[in-house]
């Protein structure tokens, strides 16, 4: 089942948030999620201690560079979705976890300094494909974006990011009280209460959108993948 990591080796680029954005949605969607917590910070082992983290998501918090490929593996076998969050730090773990993705999200925010980091990132990716001799899909995800403007320095990254073709989501994570507020509440998006957090709906809205957007993309990952085995089986047959 697929496994979606999310990378950047520049600490603070919204990893953990949007990972937690992310697996909320989907397990209010009523899908299993199992969250691997690969970052020694852990974040999100934090967050599923607070109340209200639902049933549906279960968090492994002992995942390790000498762990992490048996427990990607083990968690897609049993379970329909498998989020991975990484430190901020270019690391073998981080480098076994995108070997295993089928989706490695990288979350950048929109500055030039981010911008470099999220290169690297994509480095990472393309030397592991190289390394496995396939392919690994990736996307950058904006993070911490206004909903009301867009800068001229987003603008200029997004066009150097087209011009490489490096794909991103059209949906941007906005800059949202109310994607902090997970972190000290705990829960999800839909149990954070309208009158203490700003924005609620807005951020519902945004991260709904953003989980559908992923859930696109996985379908045309796998679609394209299945043509390619399709292509292989007619050399290989012919
Ligand atoms: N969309 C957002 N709206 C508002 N605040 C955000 C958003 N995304 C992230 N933040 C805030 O930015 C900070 C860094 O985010 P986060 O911890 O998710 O980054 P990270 O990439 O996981 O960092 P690290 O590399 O240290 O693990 C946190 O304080 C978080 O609350
Ligand atoms: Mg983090």
């Amino acid at each position: 089942m697929p496994v979606i990591a999310f990378v950047n080796p520049k600490g603070g680029a919204g990893k953990s948030t949007s990972a937690v954005v992310l697996a909320t949605e989907l397990a209010i969607k009523g899908a299993g999620v199992v969250m691997l917590d690969a970052d020694p910070n852990r974040a999100i082992t934090q967050w599923s201690k607070l109340a209200g983290c639902p049933p549906s998501i279960s968090v492994v918090s002992t995942v390790s560079e000498a762990t992490i490929i048996d427990e990607i593996d083990r968690a897609s076998a049993s379970q329909p979705f498998v989020v991975v969050d990484l430190e901020g730090t270019a690391s073998m773990t981080v480098a076994y976890a995108i070997s295993r993705s089928d989706l490695v999200i990288i979350p950048i925010q929109g500055s030039q300094l981010d911008a470099k980091e999220g290169a690297k990132a994509i480095t990472l990716i393309r030397q592991q494909e190289r390394a496995f001799g396939k392919t690994i899909p990736f996307s950058v995800l904006f993070t911490r974006t206004s909903s009301a403007i867009i800068p001229r320095t987003l603008r200029h990254i997004q066009e150097q990011f087209i011009n490489n073709a490096v794909s991103s989501f059209k949906t941007q994570l906005h800059e949202r009280e109310a994607y902090r507020a997970l972190f000290s509440f705990g829960g999800t998006l839909e149990s954070l209460n309208s009158k203490e957090v700003s924005g609620l709906t807005k951020a519902i809205e945004n991260a709904r959108a953003f989980t559908a957007e992923v859930i696109g993309h996985l379908r045309e990952c796998s679609e394209i993948q299945s043509q390619r085995k399709a292509k292989s089986a007619e050399v290989v047959y012919k």
